[in-house]
């Protein structure tokens, strides 16, 4: 494994008990998106969950599963993966809760996945493989997992709320705190409980290499906080996020095989 997946499966591992409240209110709920849980229904980012039914799906850094779970009671057949066997307990007691057994839970990385090429018809990640591998790595993983004509859609930071996040402190400021240019893996060393490693491309560089793994980008949502929005996150401001986007989806379309 990479350093930073040895990295970053460590402090999943540890943080995996904080995020199991969140989780079971999750794998409750209709779809709800991101730090702020904005709902499906304001949002559409899946553009129908029903068109799914029937559909193979993979989640990738799936963590506690519950994107996994909204998409198979919608009637698709999913598969999530993570790398944090602590997340994946987590999973899989609210798999046998809920009874959902369509979704099938694989430890491993969404860097390389075990499973055969053109095996799916949707790989989706909110805040998972998005956030936490090299787009260089999981951006071709996908593109081998998807069949043609199948949709790449991902969740993660807002560009802007990252070039806008102090340090120390790391809150989101109506500042420009680092580079836009080159910007790829970033760390915290700042903050001593944060041993994590996460990666952000430019909006460009995202069409680039997506582009270059097949890829047709659609549509590109920036997601606005609600009115009476709260977050557990420190880094998040609710005010900042009315005015600026803290949250970007990406809804892209394989249209042709990899190179
Ligand atoms: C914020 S969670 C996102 C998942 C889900 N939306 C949730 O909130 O439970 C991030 C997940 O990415 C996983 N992750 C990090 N690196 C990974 C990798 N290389 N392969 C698969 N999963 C990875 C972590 O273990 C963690 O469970």
């Amino acid at each position: 494994m990479s350093d930073y997946a040895e990295r970053n499966q460590r402090q999943w591992d540890t943080w995996a008990p904080d995020y199991v409240d969140s989780a079971r209110k999750s794998w409750a709920s209709e779809p709800t998106w991101g730090i702020w849980s904005i709902p499906e229904t304001d949002v559409d980012v899946l553009g129908g969950i029903e068109r799914f039914a029937g559909r193979d799906v993979i989640e990738l850094g799936c963590g506690a599963g519950y994107v996994s779970a909204w998409l198979a009671r919608a009637g698709a057949t999913v598969t999530g993966i993570d790398l944090s066997e602590q997340q994946l307990a987590t999973a899989r007691a609210f798999q046998a809760e809920h009874g959902l057994d369509q979704i099938t839970f694989l430890h491993g990385s969404a860097e390389a996945v075990p499973l055969p090429d053109a095996s799916f018809d949707l790989a989706i990640s909110e805040y998972g493989a998005c956030l936490w591998c090299d787009p260089h790595a999981w951006l071709p993983e996908a593109a081998r997992l998807l069949r043609v004509g199948g949709e790449l859609i991902f969740l993660t930071n807002g560009i802007l709320g990252v070039l806008c996040m102090d340090e120390p402190g790391y809150h989101t400021t109506a500042g420009l705190h680092r580079p836009l240019f080159g910007l790829h893996r970033l760390e915290w060393p700042d903050d001593a409980t944060d041993d994590s490693v996460e990666f952000h491309l430019p909006h460009g560089e995202w069409i680039r290499v997506l582009g270059e793994h097949g890829f047709q980008v659609e549509r590109l949502l920036e997601l606005q906080a609600p009115e009476d929005a709260a977050s557990r996150y420190d880094y998040a401001d609710p005010e900042w996020a009315r005015k600026w986007p803290s949250e970007e989806v990406w809804v892209a379309r394989k249209v042709r095989p990899p190179e």
